[in-house]
């Protein structure tokens, strides 16, 4: 949530900031704003409300020189989106600008400190009081810009990734981490901050990723000095290689980021599955498992945490842990985990999800978690990002950035490695047979022809949303392996057409839900040929003779639901487990053609963000 990016070089600072936040766009969309610093002194900053294009149009004909900037893109938390609460923040001399991701939380003792000694405030937001804080230190202290920032952030509770820079300082930026992400990028005398590596990648490879705790001074001829916050020792620079592209980050001939990552999947599972299964598709080898085969033989208990749809991927990995590695498995919501007092034991393994890897409900119940002497394995997309960074041990996806707001190419990647890791566990364990390891292995290695085979349902599915655009409520019913992908098509929906839409247990739906059923409401149900098929067919049949509109995602050849079905979409035959693999991609097609028909904007939908670094 809230993208920052920061430049100081020999080249104009404004391309840069400008380009970067619009890679940062998915973090945030609330408004954008700039700070320039020239190097007689002049600071000039811009904020516009909305996007990163508004406050580009707004700049037309301003002066955007200077060679020090930082620069910012919001997704509101405190104070509603307007130019007044837009970053850059600045303080009451205006001799100093910061950009912040987080959030503070003690901010209003600290405000009311201020107030005492005399600021006035124009924004509703926390970052004007850090900005502030800032200012008053260094009057009172008569100290350099790097004191004042490390002595107002030792008073400051909360999360934070700040980039500051001062009027008369035109050669100094001083950046700083706490639970938000943060990362340098070393060019040829000049260097870049930003949250991620994506605005950086275009100029170096070359990063940093500053740790918790950790503010660093960077200089115009790229010196770099990192100090701990707490103790002002110097750190390390652990200076690493980034294995990103910018092709990676280009829309590459699709309309849309969602679109390609869509599209994307055939060849990211083949990525994510790359190296895993060895001996001719016999066995599965994940080496986060392998080198900590101990734990996972000794393991009492699984605990998922994820968010979102990772935890709707969580929800299918407890099924295929529990059947495969005989162990009791639970699912939590990150956020409810980390405050429900959870009995936890070193016994237990917990598996946090996280496509961003930065959620930091998913990240605090990490905390938690090795607290109390869990094994904590991450599963995550994002390499280097805060989770991976604090857990055990983990598996990467590794199905590229994924920039469309709506997880897609991310969810079919956690499936795929959550299914490798009970077939792993299992082995380890001895509780899952060979042969159904190479079944399910081998049915692995070609899912991503099978996901070829599904994206030839496009152009039917586009007709078919054509139909269903303008209704107002959908029910998603699934069972089983299905009942998560219900789950997970109704997100879909709901979240970039904004119409209501509810996943459910297809049997559940007689105890309440049946009651909404009607002409009006259609209801898409997950029926592939699998061990429940007979129930779902009376399912169906409950939905259809009570004047229920059904569109069923089926396997190929399936007349017991094709007569009963107003429409099919069909799916190549799986292994049961696999089937939310298969069956989720016409769901994401659905949403996506219904959400484009009612011209809404599905990378971004609204009030959303990519990654969710506030509680
Ligand atoms: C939905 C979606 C969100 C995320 C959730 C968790 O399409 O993308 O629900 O799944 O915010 O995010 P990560 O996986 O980054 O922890």
């Amino acid at each position: 949530m809230c993208g920052i990016v920061g430049y100081i070089g020999k080249h104009k600072a404004y391309d840069v900031l400008v380009k970067g936040l619009h890679r940062l766009e998915y973090r945030g969309y609330d408004s954008a704003g700039i700070a320039l610093l020239k190097d007689d002194g002049t600071l000039n900053v811009y904020k516009a409300k909305g996007k990163v294009a508004n406050l580009e149009a707004s700049l037309s004909g301003k002066d955007v020189e200077g060679t020090l900037g930082i620069a910012h893109t919001r997704w509101a938390t405190h104070g509603e989106p307007n130019d007044m609460n837009a970053h850059p923040q600045v303080s009451q001399s205006r001799s100093l600008a910061i950009v912040h991701n987080g959030t503070i939380e003690n901010y209003n003792v600290l405000k009311e400190a201020l107030v005492q000694h005399g600021y006035t405030f124009t924004s509703e937001t926390d970052t004007e009081v850090l900005v502030q804080l800032i200012e008053y230190v260094k009057q009172e202290n008569r100290c350099s810009l790097f004191d004042a920032v490390r002595e107002a952030l030792l008073q400051v509770v909360g999360a934070y990734a700040i980039a500051v820079v001062e009027k008369d300082n035109p050669d100094t930026l001083i950046v700083a981490r706490k639970s938000s992400p943060l990362v340098i990028g070393i060019g040829q005398d000049e260097t870049f901050i930003a949250s991620d590596a994506t605005p950086i990648v275009e100029y170096t490879n070359q990063v940093i990723y500053l740790k918790d705790d950790e503010i660093a001074v960077i200089s115009r001829k790229a010196a770099i000095q990192i100090l701990s916050l707490e103790n002002n020792l110097p750190s390390q620079l652990n200076i690493q290689t980034l294995r990103l592209s910018v092709e990676q980050l280009e829309k590459g001939g699709y309309d849309t980021f969602m679109q390609k990552e869509i599209f994307e999947q055939p060849s990211t599972l083949c990525d994510c599955l790359r190296g895993r299964i060895v001996d001719g598709g016999e066995r599965v080898v994940l080496s986060g498992v392998i080198e900590n085969k101990e734990r996972f033989l000794h393991a009492e208990r699984i605990i998922f945490v994820a968010c979102g749809s990772s935890w709707h991927a969580a929800l299918i990995g407890k099924r295929a842990m529990q059947e495969m590695c005989q162990l009791p498995v639970e699912v939590e919501y990150a956020s409810e985990f980390r405050y429900g007092n959870p009995y936890i034991t070193d016994k237990d393994i917990v598996i946090a999800i996280s496509q961003s890897g930065e959620t930091a409900d998913t990240l605090a119940a990490i905390q938690l978690a090795k607290s109390k002497g869990a094994f904590v394995y991450g599963v995550c997309n994002v390499v280097g990002a805060s989770i991976p960074r604090n857990t055990d041990s983990g598996t990467y996806i590794h199905v590229g950035p994924e920039i469309g707001v709506a997880s897609t190419k991310a969810f079919t990647g956690q499936v795929t490695v959550l299914l490798m890791l009970a077939l792993c566990a299992g082995e380890i364990r001895g509780t899952v047979r060979p042969d159904t390891i190479k079944e399910i292995a081998s049915a692995l290695l070609r899912m991503p022809d099978m996901l070829t085979e599904v994206l030839k349902l496009d152009p039917v599915v586009s007709e078919l949303a054509k139909i269903f655009t303008y209704a107002h409520n959908f029910l998603y019913l699934g069972r089983g392996y299905n009942y998560p992908t219900a789950l997970e098509g109704a997100l879909k929906l709901k979240e970039i057409s904004y119409i209501h839409a509810e996943g459910y247990p297809a049997a559940e739906m007689k105890h309440g839900p049946i009651a909404l059923i009607d002409q009006e409401m259609p209801t898409v149900i997950i029926a592939p040929k699998d061990s429940l098929h007979d129930k779902i067919v009376s399912n169906i049949q409950q939905v259809k003779s009570r004047g229920g509109l059904v569109i069923a995602i089926t396997n190929k050849g399936d007349s017991a639901i094709a007569r009963l079905a107003n429409y099919c979409l069909e799916i190549p035959d799986v292994p049961e487990c696999l089937t939310p693999i298969v069956a989720s991609v016409p769901l994401q097609l659905l949403a996506y053609y219904i959400a484009i028909n009612k011209g809404r904007n599905v990378d971004q939908p609204r009030n959303l963000a990519k990654s969710v670094t506030v509680e």
